[in-house]
């Protein structure tokens, strides 16, 4: 288990728009509201399976573990007909993204204005949820509440239920194109009825959310910690109603219809103020320009709060936290939280960056640490030469080097290269799969 260390700071420490398409489109015309309405018998019992590990659509860096189907009869050959089609138009995604997109903007011309200009990471993401989707057709545990937060999320840019339809048709159509001889009647059916409970799953979310599709903030401070890291603090009109450790899509003025998730560095406060830290990444639209552009004044959009990273102070185990770069801000939120409280569990955070420099929030994390006997912060960088007081290594390196932590409930947080190799050695240094939680950064 934990081992002690020197360098432990224990401070008590459209694609050219084909042609065909329109041919197309009637080739598979299909009532999804019907399909909705009569769902597959795979569904009740759903057997319930507790994973700690979200198999994340948008996001996921690691393969989704081995899986046993969980249908029968009917329900288990749809599964499987949607899984061997979905394999054979799967080399050629982007090329079914294109096509797909292209036909949606066709077919229903209002929804083009909802989207960005450029549309190339969106095809990605898009593709991406429906891998995720196709992988757990047959485990709504696992698919229903990604697609009710997916619905719910959807409000925000301006999706109505009227869309679905003619997404659900673009999407078959640009299957169909692609398939190739595998597509029947059959699978087209399996595509279409499964599509229309994706598609009612998120409808559904959407009407019965009480909330806003956003809350507007206004930026009360702006204050740049380096020439590629801020710290923004913004004051929403309405509490946003968001758990420490949870992340918000946010959208800024400087760069309109392009949201990106950021995760509140603070539990939730009483005057309802969050703090955001923000690195601007090489080539980023919106990382940059908040880091750079971002006015005390300038309204932004906050979208539902996300994510399932928490501490469970009830489970008796003790808390391993691995933060890299502005990965310490959700941390750094659930410590707080935890100060709240007399008795906590041991948590062990690892910082880590390149430089001394990449961590930002440490001496902020120490302190914490000092008037917190539970809490043991560890830094650790990567460049040379050796800092004294830190360890020395990628945090993959650090964080094994230290154990396997068979017994501890794992938080990561960091870039999508650093959660990857950090979970990866974990797993095989001993680590159980169910004990690691990751909200992963998007990898585009
Ligand atoms: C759950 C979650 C929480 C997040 N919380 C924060 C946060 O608190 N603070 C913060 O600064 N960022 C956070 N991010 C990352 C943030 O949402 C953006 O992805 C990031 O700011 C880049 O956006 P961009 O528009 O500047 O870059 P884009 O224009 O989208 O991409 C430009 C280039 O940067 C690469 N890239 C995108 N994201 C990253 C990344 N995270 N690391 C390295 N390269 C990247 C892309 O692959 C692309 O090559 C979070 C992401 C997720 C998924
Ligand atoms: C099967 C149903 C659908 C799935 C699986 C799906 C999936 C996704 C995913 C994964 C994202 C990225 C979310 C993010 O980054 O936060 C996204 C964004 C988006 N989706 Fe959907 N979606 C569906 C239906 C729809 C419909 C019906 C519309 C309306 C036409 C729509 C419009 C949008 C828009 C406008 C965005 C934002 C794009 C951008 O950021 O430029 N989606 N969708």
């Amino acid at each position: 288990m934990f081992r002690s260390s020197s360098a432990v700071q224990r401070s008590r420490n459209p694609l050219k728009y084909q042609r065909r398409t329109v041919a197309a489109v009637r080739a598979v015309s299909y009532d999804f509201a019907a399909a909705a309405r009569n769902p597959p018998a795979c569904h009740p019992p759903w057997r319930k399976r507790s994973r700690t590990m979200p198999a994340d659509p948008v996001r996921s860096p690691a393969p989704p573990p081995e899986r046993q189907p969980h249908c029968t009869g009917a329900a288990a050959i749809m599964v499987q007909l949607i899984r061997e089609s979905y394999a054979q138009v799967q080399p050629r995604v982007e090329d079914v993204a294109q096509f797909f997109y292209a036909m949606l903007f066709t077919i229903a011309p209002d929804t083009r204005e909802l989207f960005a200009a450029n549309m190339q990471v969106q095809r990605s993401r898009f593709m991406r949820a429906l891998m995720h989707i196709v992988q757990n057709v047959d485990r709504p545990d696992e698919l229903v509440p990604f697609l009710r937060q997916l619905g719910r999320d959807h409000r925000k840019f301006g999706v109505l239920a009227q869309h679905y339809d003619p997404m659900g048709t673009a999407l078959v159509t640009a299957l169909k194109q692609y398939a190739g001889p595998v597509w029947t009647p059959q699978v087209e059916k399996a595509w279409s009825d499964a599509y229309g409970l994706v598609a009612k799953t998120m409808r559904e979310a959407a009407e019965a959310d009480p909330g806003p599709a956003w809350w507007t903030a206004r930026v009360v401070d702006h204050h740049r910690l380096s020439w590629d890291l801020a710290v923004v603090r913004v004051t929403p009109e309405q509490p946003v109603p968001y758990r420490a450790g949870q992340y918000v899509s946010v959208e800024v003025p400087q760069r309109p219809r392009l949201w990106r998730y950021l995760s509140p560095a603070n539990t939730p406060r009483p005057d309802g103020s969050i703090e955001f830290h923000i690195r601007a990444v090489p080539g980023g639209s919106v990382s940059r320009s908040i880091v750079g552009h971002t006015q005390v004044g300038d309204t932004w959009r906050i979208g539902s709060p996300m994510g399932l990273m928490t501490v469970d102070r009830s489970s008796g185990r003790d808390v391993v936290m691995v933060a890299g770069g502005t990965g310490t801000a959700p941390m750094r939120a659930i410590l707080e939280d935890l100060t709240q409280w007399g008795d906590n569990p041991e948590v062990t955070i690892f910082v880590g960056g390149r430089t001394h420099a990449d961590l930002h929030d440490l001496d902020t994390l120490t302190a914490m640490a000092a008037t917190n006997p539970w809490l043991t912060v560890i830094p650790a960088v990567e460049s040379y030469p050796r800092t004294a007081g830190m360890e020395h290594g990628t945090l993959a390196d650090v964080v094994t080097r230290f154990g396997a932590w068979p017994d501890r409930d794992v938080l990561v947080c960091g870039s999508p290269a650093m959660i990857r190799a950090t979970v990866s050695r974990m797993l095989v240094a001993g680590t159980p799969l169910d004990r690691i939680t990751y909200d992963p950064f998007t990898v585009d």
